[in-house]
């Protein structure tokens, strides 16, 4: 009897240790799954493919883009559904180079119509690609421009009324890099994919099988567990220059990004959506909200670690692999571009815009988009006043990206406020919180019909949306 019950209490206690072990094993996964820190990378970063200028004369740049439907393989072993351009998912870099003549012709392979827009670009309504430059299944689009700006990381992407925010989840978008006489003589890191490293970031979720589960709720978007960044899923690259350039694209649909590095590790910023910053910015973080970039440089020869890791607020999204010998790299200065104020009349012309949104329907000055109205008639060349407030609405959580096309605008005060460093450059797309109101100097130097919109898609696709006439 005493034997039985002596065996009886030491299989209870075995039983209780084995419980008490797998409940602090999953307790510890959780809080690693939770931390970000069970992130493992897996995946080296792809580069998109610089495209290559098809037409042989020095002074005229000439490009064509097909977009077309296919499948990736973002998890081992299974196939997603995408579109892409050229491939089957995102876009090859496009070059262009400020006062060249280009000409673009773009195919339209798929079988929904489309359009190619050049977010951040200042060309006429007519070559913008918005919403009635329409490219219908098995047609082309030939737009043909001067480039007008300066040196510039911007993007394309559709703006297909109604589809916009799903031909971008599945894969429409890519990066244009402008370049001119001051980013070559600044002397940055110029090896593409080496030390001057495209970061295309997206959040995604999959289903089982391996297809994209893109969701709406009447509260909105549902964000993405996985973070794509090129289209890698759990990405890697290696390190091996002291300084590194990263031109970095918020391309997801509605999520910010609060970017930084692991060990609060600090950068300098020395770009923003229109251009680079009148001088670098030391900075631990980067926020970007969707359709907006930022540059920066990352000196690893003072990181002294084996792996630094991006981190989207406390969740790793990419890994450093950082090699022990580091190619020595020039100094970065202090000077980078020279930004004067826009020049102003002594009347301005200022008009009001009032962001309010339910769920992932929106209103801009309480009307949805239509595109048979003009909301605002502009004059051509001259400086205006534009005042974004957000009014928050039903159901509504973040702020909104307010992008307006044909411009790089600059931002006069935040709330009153004179912004910071990082927000006195030219830019595309202004982030405005809940309750905020943000002062713009806007002019725009080409005419036509151009959009404004809040840059999270599914915003402007439901109603976020407005149109004005430049002459
Ligand atoms: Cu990024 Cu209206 O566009
Ligand atoms: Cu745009
Ligand atoms: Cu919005």
């Amino acid at each position: 009897m005493k034997k039985i019950n002596k065996m009886h209490i030491i299989t209870v206690l075995v039983f209780l240790a084995v419980l008490l072990v797998c409940g602090i094993v999953f307790l510890f996964n959780q809080f690693m799954e939770f931390s970000g820190f069970g992130w493992k990378s897996q995946n080296m970063l792809q580069m998109p493919v610089l495209l290559e200028d098809l037409n042989i004369d020095p002074d005229i740049t000439e490009y064509q883009l097909n977009v077309q439907e296919g499948q990736t393989e973002f998890i081992d072993g299974k196939l997603t559904d995408t579109i892409g351009y050229n491939g089957s998912y995102l876009g090859p870099i496009l070059r262009f180079t400020q006062g060249q003549l280009t000409n673009v012709k773009v195919n339209n392979d798929m079988s929904d119509p489309t359009t190619l827009h050049w977010h951040g670009l200042l060309v006429d309504g007519e070559e913008d690609g918005g919403p009635m430059q329409g490219i219908l299944p098995e047609e082309s689009w030939q737009p043909s421009f001067v480039v007008d700006q300066p040196a510039a990381t911007l993007w394309y992407h559709p703006h297909f009324i109604g589809s916009t925010a799903d031909q971008v989840y599945y894969g429409l978008a890519g990066l244009i890099y402008i370049e001119d006489e001051i980013s070559k003589e600044l002397n940055l890191p110029e090896f593409y994919g080496i030390n001057d490293i495209p970061l295309i970031i997206q959040d995604r979720n999959f289903n089982q099988d391996g297809s994209f589960d893109y969701r709406t709720s009447m509260m909105g978007v549902v964000p993405g567990e996985e973070i794509l960044i090129n289209g890698t899923m759990k990405p890697y690259v290696n390190i091996n220059h002291e300084k590194v350039r990263f031109r970095i694209l918020n391309a997801s649909n509605s999520q910010n990004l609060n970017l930084e590095l692991s060990d609060n590790i600090v950068f300098l910023m020395i770009a923003s959506d229109g251009g680079f910053l009148s001088k670098p910015a030391s900075k631990k973080q980067l926020f970007l909200a969707p359709g907006q970039r930022g540059e920066i440089i990352i000196d690893f020869s003072k990181v002294r670690r084996e792996s630094v890791f991006l981190l989207d607020g406390n969740k790793r999204i990419l890994e450093f692999k950082v090699m022990e010998e580091l190619e020595k790299s020039p100094e970065i200065r202090d000077e980078m571009a020279v930004i004067s104020e826009l020049p102003m009349g002594d009347n301005p012309v200022s008009r009001v815009f009032e962001l309010e949104s339910m769920g992932i329907n929106g209103t801009i000055n309480g009307k949805y988009y239509d595109m048979h109205r003009i909301d605002e008639e502009v004059e051509i060349n001259e400086t205006e006043i534009w005042v974004v407030r957000n009014l928050g609405g039903m159901m509504q959580t973040g702020g909104h990206p307010f992008h307006v096309h044909g411009t790089q605008f600059q931002i006069i005060s935040r709330d009153g406020k004179v912004p910071p460093l990082e927000e006195r450059g030219f830019k595309d797309t202004v982030f405005v919180d809940v309750g905020e109101e943000v002062k713009l100097r806007v002019v725009f130097r080409h005419p036509g019909i151009f959009m404004y919109h809040c840059h999270i898609l599914e915003h402007e696709d439901n109603g976020m949306m407005g149109q004005f006439r430049v002459q």
